[in-house]
């Protein structure tokens, strides 16, 4: 079941590398280079979030989506690592493109893939009613900026230089933003695109959108940095609260299962359409890297 699940993503993840590199080609290579360096690799988790809720509403035709939501998620990453946020030297297996260039390339590169992601979306239009590819985009600049992953970010580098670290329900309104805000989109994408209510999706991805922020920070404490692809440790080192400091590894395990049984829940009116979107929720808590 699990091989099955992780040959899916990877065939999905390959189509949006395609795409994606087919798009930057036609850049200067002053851009180029440094762009297909941050959009190399990575489990392309949130772009199968797309196919699969696309998938629920028989839609083709969203890899533009798919590969706009891994361009955002990349310059996410590269500006996380930046010496002036997290300062880390490894992701995805690599050094990290401030690393691999230098910082002012990885500022300018996240900026690049932001705006590239925007490009991107409009290329729905094509083959998707105006309105709902308007209504789609204005729902990724909500989740990608200062209501959403932006403000999780904020949120998070405040708790870091705080005195008093933050309780278990601040904490939780943090992700939600941080790493919340882009599942949302994307689990959501299907029904948008087809004009139908989002509920059951958008429940769905409240629930896997917290499994994995509290996996993240389980990882951070019992995986390993060549595994991972990223340093682990860091939580712990920069005193920050987090989910296992403050319900312990044993009671953060036990949460990410309950959020997993209430992803599934939400997911009661598709049936077995919803068999794949099932398995990638218990994938997102077993997941190692
Ligand atoms: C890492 O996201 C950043 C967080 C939100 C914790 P992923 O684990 O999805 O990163 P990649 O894309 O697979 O590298
Ligand atoms: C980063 O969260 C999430 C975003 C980039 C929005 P983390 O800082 O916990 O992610 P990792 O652990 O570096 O991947
Ligand atoms: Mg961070
Ligand atoms: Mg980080
Ligand atoms: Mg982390």
């Amino acid at each position: 079941m699990r091989a099955d699940l992780i040959s899916l993503m990877a065939a999905q993840a390959q189509r949006v590398d395609q795409h994606l590199a087919a798009r930057c080609d036609r850049l200067d290579p002053l851009m180029q280079k440094p762009m297909a360096y941050a959009l190399q690799g990575g489990k392309k988790l949130r772009a199968f979030l797309v196919h699969q809720s696309a998938q629920l509403y028989d839609l083709d035709g969203v890899l533009p989506a798919m590969s706009a939501i891994e361009a955002l998620h990349a310059y996410s990453l590269v500006h996380d690592d930046l010496p002036a946020m997290d300062d880390d030297d490894l992701r995805r297996g690599r050094p990290t493109l401030h690393k691999a260039f230098d910082d002012a390339t990885a500022i300018l590169t996240g900026d690049a893939l932001q705006a590239l992601s925007f490009e991107l979306l409009c290329d729905l239009e094509q083959d998707f009613p105006r309105t709902y590819v308007l209504s789609l985009i204005q729902r990724f600049a909500r989740s990608a900026g200062a209501a959403g992953m932006v403000l999780g970010q904020a949120q998070d580098i405040a708790a870091e230089i705080a005195d008093t670290p933050l309780g278990l329900d601040d904490i939780a309104k943090l992700q939600a933003n941080k790493t919340g805000a882009l599942f949302w989109w994307s689990a959501t994408v299907g029904p948008v695109l087809a004009g139908k209510d989002d509920t059951a999706l958008a429940d769905y991805a409240r629930a896997i959108g917290l499994a994995f922020q509290v996996q993240d920070d389980i990882l951070d404490v019992e995986g390993d940095s060549a595994t991972a692809g990223k340093a682990v440790g860091k939580d712990a080192d920069a005193g920050k609260a987090t989910f296992v400091s403050l319900l312990g590894l044993d009671g953060a395990k036990d949460a990410a299962q309950t959020c997993v049984a209430t992803a599934k829940e939400a997911l009661m009116p598709f049936g077995d359409r919803a068999a794949t979107l099932r398995q990638l929720a218990d994938f997102i808590i077993s997941r190692q890297k």
